[in-house]
């Protein structure tokens, strides 16, 4: 299709116009480039990941994409621009870093605009809205980078972040993509699936992480992946970890503290639980129900002798109760 094609064009054009400004302008030098290198990142994973810049200003990028042959409309469409009551337009990622978002095959199809403001009220980062091109709900960050060393590794690690992604490339492991922030779909699980059925989710660790964690066991359960978990101390999140205590150990501690989903599940629930029965019994039925989405019979099988060690159950009872959810379900 043409507009299509020409939306790819436009994203294209676009991409490179924010690293130019990145790596070729006074502004985006001494604020951009800069605000990345604070960050610790090398000049050869700016390049790799194609970070840019777009200056503080309200017009520019929209002027010279006009310059360059491009409509309004299309600006409007994939989002670059915004328009104001009175019809004028306005750069939506202005005074913001940029991180481009590629489809499987690297071609731009959206941007992430990361604020260098630190007041809480400037929203930290703005997306490209959903677009003939862009269907956030069908891509992973970091997927067209990671394809290759997914598959090599048969092991895919998720991530919240585009920050996570960058700085794990860094400290050498690839094979990382993230559902940016959105909430885990069953079309980026199936976008997974054609790569490896192992999945390790390294959320934040912060309580927010530790939901989306949870939730996206279950998803991931449900389409037939094998998933563990791993959470980072003290509120940390893969990028925050691997700068704190550089490549060998972060990979070090990834590799020793991921925990299969049931562990890591368990684990959770009974911090809160503590001693009392009642709670008890619903962590309990929680567990089972994770393993009830399992499509497996013989992994659910197993998954239940192991939950009957683990939380003192005879066997027996769990099958009974898993059966229970499995009928209300239906
Ligand atoms: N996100 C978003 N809009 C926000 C906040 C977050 O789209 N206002 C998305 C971004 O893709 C972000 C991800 O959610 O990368 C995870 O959010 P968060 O953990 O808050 O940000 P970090 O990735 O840790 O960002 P940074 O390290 O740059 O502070
Ligand atoms: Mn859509
Ligand atoms: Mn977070
Ligand atoms: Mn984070
Ligand atoms: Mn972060």
């Amino acid at each position: 299709q043409d507009k299509r094609e020409s939306l790819y064009v436009l994203s294209q054009w676009a991409g490179k116009w924010f690293r130019n400004t990145l790596w070729e302008t006074e502004a985006g030098r001494s604020i951009g480039l800069s605000y990345f290198k604070e960050r610790g990142y090398r000049e050869d994973i700016i390049q790799k990941f194609e970070l840019g810049y777009s200056p503080d200003q309200w017009t520019q990028l929209i002027e010279e994409a006009k310059k360059a042959g491009f409509q309004d409309e299309y600006l409007l469409d994939i989002g670059l621009a915004i328009q104001r009551d009175d019809k004028s337009l306005y750069d939506r990622f202005r005074g913001r870093v940029i991180f481009p978002i590629h489809n499987l095959t690297g071609r731009i199809i959206g941007f992430g605009g990361r604020t260098l403001k630190t007041e809480k009220s400037t929203p930290k980062y703005v997306n490209s809205p959903e677009s003939e091109i862009y269907h956030k709900s069908d891509v992973l960050y970091g997927l067209n980078f990671a394809k290759k060393a997914v598959m090599d590794a048969d092991l895919c690690y998720l991530v919240e972040g585009y920050a996570d992604v960058i700085a794990m490339h860094q400290a050498g492991v690839e094979n990382v993509v993230s559902s940016s922030g959105t909430s885990l779909t069953t079309g980026q699980i199936k976008l997974i699936s054609r790569f490896t059925k192992n999945v390790v989710i390294l959320y934040d660790g912060d309580a927010a992480g530790i939901k989306a964690s949870l939730r996206g066991t279950d998803m991931l359960l449900e389409e037939g992946l094998n998933v563990k978990v791993l959470l980072f101390p003290d509120g940390n999140d893969p990028d925050s970890y691997a700068k704190q205590v550089g490549s060998a150990a972060f990979k070090a501690y990834i590799e020793k503290h991921q925990e299969d989903f049931i562990f890591y599940k368990t684990r959770i629930l009974l911090k809160d639980a503590q001693q009392d029965p009642i709670k008890r019994a619903e962590v309990i039925r929680e567990v089972v129900t994770s393993i009830s989405l399992i499509p497996d019979e013989i992994k659910v099988s197993i998954f239940i002798k192991q939950c009957s060690t683990l939380l003192d159950i005879q066997e027996r009872v769990l099958l009974t109760e898993l059966n229970k959810i499995r009928i209300n379900r239906a």
